[in-house]
């Protein structure tokens, strides 16, 4: 009885223990968004289909980090050395920049240096993404708020053409399926799933509004705290990225006419909700009332709608008014949600269960 007693009143702790907590920081909008076809370009090449034999050569050019908002710092080696890295649900790898980086712009970078870490394995299996990077795999020691990964997979980059004008940010933590990691490296996500870290399979993401409450990721379970209502489970279509299928569009009480198919990925590295380009052409011709007028644009997704209103799609950035709605043609019928709907949304991904979980943020 007694030891039934202690157990129990031990529980919620052990719970609350279990919980990893990782803040987010959020820069200002300023230079981010010039111009959202970047975004867009940069998108189609992170999302198109790859010939078969490029399968698990998918990556992340990384032309974009100039406009992502959001970062996380993570450590690797021993002592250790911090990166600032972007936590990307729509990429598989953790990049940073090498010591043996001969660009000019790994100058702006934190660079890692195997030779000053205890924990460092060499690998060296080179590894590109034709064009963009070019690096080779070393293992090290990767910490991420309090989880402590022994032996972890990762890239140090060598070579970063599409990094020049991108100053805010090291690295990238990629956070989706094995299946599109370049090489195969096992992700760091699962390997704390495999090394016994974590109570559930899951992490969430809930992005904060200010630069001063950029938002928190949680690792091996959900924050209660972090939403309102109830979370609402969805199927991912297509493992690979974190890809939901969408059910129906509307724009106000017009619904959009969409290919079979339709998918929706989670991209907390993308900033905003791009679209087949015609779908945003349309969207963007009707716009042009005051934002308190401007009609939602619901997504229905597992039978439940989520809703964002004109003032959540539209930015106003240093005074000036940017609509969210980007066009991007790939081989597929696919919209890619980015901040302006993470924002609104908190989002976990189960990993067990191969779902997204969706409740409005609070
Ligand atoms: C790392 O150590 C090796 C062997 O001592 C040395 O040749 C190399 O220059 C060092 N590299 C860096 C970046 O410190
Ligand atoms: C080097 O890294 C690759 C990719 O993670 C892995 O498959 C391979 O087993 C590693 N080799 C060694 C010797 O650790
Ligand atoms: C996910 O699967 C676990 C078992 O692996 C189950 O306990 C849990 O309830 C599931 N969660 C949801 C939301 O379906």
């Amino acid at each position: 009885m007694l030891l039934n007693a202690i157990f129990l009143s031990l529980l919620p702790l052990a719970f609350a223990a279990g919980l990893h907590r990782l803040k987010l920081y959020k820069l200002p909008y300023r230079g981010i968004i010039s111009d959202p076809h970047l975004e867009a370009l940069y998108l189609s090449q992170k999302y198109a289909t790859r010939s078969a034999d490029k399968v698990g050569h998918r990556g992340v050019p990384l032309a974009d980090f100039m406009k992502a908002q959001y970062f996380v710092r993570i450590r690797l080696g021993s002592p250790g050395r911090s990166f600032k890295v972007i936590l990307d649900t729509g990429s598989s790898n953790l990049w940073v920049p090498s010591v043996k980086c001969t660009s000019v712009v790994c100058y702006l970078h934190a660079k890692y240096n195997s030779n000053s870490s205890t924990t460092y394995e060499a690998n060296g299996t080179a590894l590109s993404i034709p064009g963009l990077i070019d690096g080779f795999v070393s293992n090290d020691l990767l910490s991420i708020g309090d989880l402590k990964i022994a032996h972890q997979d990762f890239a140090e980059a060598t070579k970063k053409p599409g990094f020049v004008r991108a100053q805010s940010f090291d690295g990238i933590l990629g956070l989706a399926y094995d299946s599109i990691s370049v090489r195969h490296i096992i992700p760091p996500f699962y390997s704390m799933n495999n090394a016994g870290l974590l109570d559930k399979p899951v992490f969430s993401v809930r992005l904060g509004s200010s630069e001063t409450e950029g938002g928190e990721a949680t690792f091996g379970g959900i924050d209660d705290t972090a939403f309102t209502g109830q979370l609402e489970y969805v199927p991912v279509c297509r493992t690979g990225y974190w890809e939901v299928e969408v059910e129906g569009i509307l724009f106000g009480d017009m619904e959009l006419e969409l290919e079979d198919g339709t998918g929706a990925v989670l991209d907390t590295a993308a900033s905003l909700i791009n679209m087949p380009t015609d779908i945003a052409e349309m969207l963007n011709t009707q716009i042009g009332a005051t934002v308190a007028t401007l009609p939602e644009l619901s997504f229905s997704f597992g039978g439940k709608a989520y809703p964002l209103k004109g003032e959540d799609y539209i930015l106003n950035i240093r005074g000036i008014c940017f609509s969210a709605f980007t066009g991007m043609d790939i081989d597929r019928p696919l919209w890619i949600l980015g901040d302006v709907f993470l924002r609104k949304y908190y989002t976990v991904y189960d990993l067990g269960n191969n779902t997204v979980g969706f409740a409005r943020s609070k």
